[in-house]
């Protein structure tokens, strides 16, 4: 599943609803919580199950965020979303624990966003819960719920890399955090890329302008395939000669560059590359 650009939608604003489709996303999130008023989540809650289906989302990921546990909206936004075919999955934000109740009611794929203490603490039981597909992090709640400033955790490395290795000990997607300056561009770029370095798959963005250069940083470059593609030939020959490490343009080549390699070719297929 392509996750390179995943695009938040508020779920009670018509207009940018029927706009998304047409933006390139690799993936939807139809937002119920944070980006909706109170007075508006039950005309969101339907708005969003009846576009679901009356928009062409073609065969991008369509997701549903809904309310945090212990919100009066949670078991409503859970008992719509099951019935709604063509969401593919639920984003649980402010996750904590064991979430594994969200895909048993809802019986959809279960994405987890971890922004606070309590989630942040109990990651490695999370990520193992029922059905989940992928993590992510929210940096503006999480400092909200430890009482640090957003900016120390928008590119905190420490905590990236914890993300990333909880998702990839669970084998699931790791998805890097909302870039909240809709205007610069380039700092969305180098923090995307820092995030792919790490082992995220893909970014969530919040304005059509964030999609292209999401789509661009995770798409696997083709100098890199070439390397892929000469690691996996010379592996080969190496082979042959039963050796399992050669000299490749300098370098030392052995197994776990194959193994990269083949990861990135991988990346690179998924992406509709031709390689
Ligand atoms: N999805 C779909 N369309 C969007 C969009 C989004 N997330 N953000 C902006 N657009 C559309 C606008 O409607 C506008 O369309 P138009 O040219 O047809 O009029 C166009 O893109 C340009 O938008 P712009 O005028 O630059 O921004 P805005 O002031 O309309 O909206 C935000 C800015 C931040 C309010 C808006 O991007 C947004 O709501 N983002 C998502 C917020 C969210 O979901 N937050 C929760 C997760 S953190
Ligand atoms: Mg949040």
């Amino acid at each position: 599943m392509l996750r390179r650009s995943q695009l938040y939608v508020p779920g009670n604003n018509q207009k940018m609803l029927r706009k998304a489709p047409t933006l390139g996303a690799d993936s939807y999130i139809l937002d119920l919580e944070d980006s909706v008023p109170e007075a508006n989540k039950d005309e969101a809650r339907r708005t969003v199950v009846r576009l679901s289906e009356e928009l062409d989302w073609g065969s991008h990921e369509l997701c549903v965020r809904i309310n945090p546990r212990g919100s009066i909206h949670f078991a409503r936004d859970i008992a719509a979303v099951r019935e709604a075919k063509r969401i593919d999955c639920v984003v649980v934000p402010k996750a904590e624990g064991d979430c594994s109740v969200v895909h048993e009611r809802a019986r959809k794929k279960v994405m987890l966003i971890i922004e606070t203490a309590a989630g942040f603490v109990s990651l490695r039981k999370m990520v193992r819960s029922r059905g989940v597909t992928a993590i992510s992090f929210g940096a503006a709640d999480y400092a909200a719920s430890v009482g640090g400033d957003v900016s120390a955790y928008q590119d905190n490395g420490a905590l990236k890399t914890i993300v990333v290795a909880a998702a990839a000990d669970a084998g699931v997607d790791a998805i890097d955090n909302v870039f909240f300056d809709l205007v610069d561009l380039k700092g969305f770029r180098t923090q995307a890329e820092t995030a792919r370095s790490l082992g995220f798959v893909g970014k969530q963005v919040v304005h059509p302008s964030q999609v292209s250069p999401a789509n661009d940083v995770f798409t696997p470059r083709r100098s890199e395939i070439e390397w892929a593609q000469e690691v996996v030939a010379a592996m080969g020959v190496a082979a042959v000669g039963r050796r399992g490490a050669v000299k490749l343009g300098g370098s030392l080549v052995d197994a776990v560059h194959f193994r990269l390699a083949n990861r990135l070719i991988e990346r690179a297929r998924e992406a509709g590359l031709s390689v």
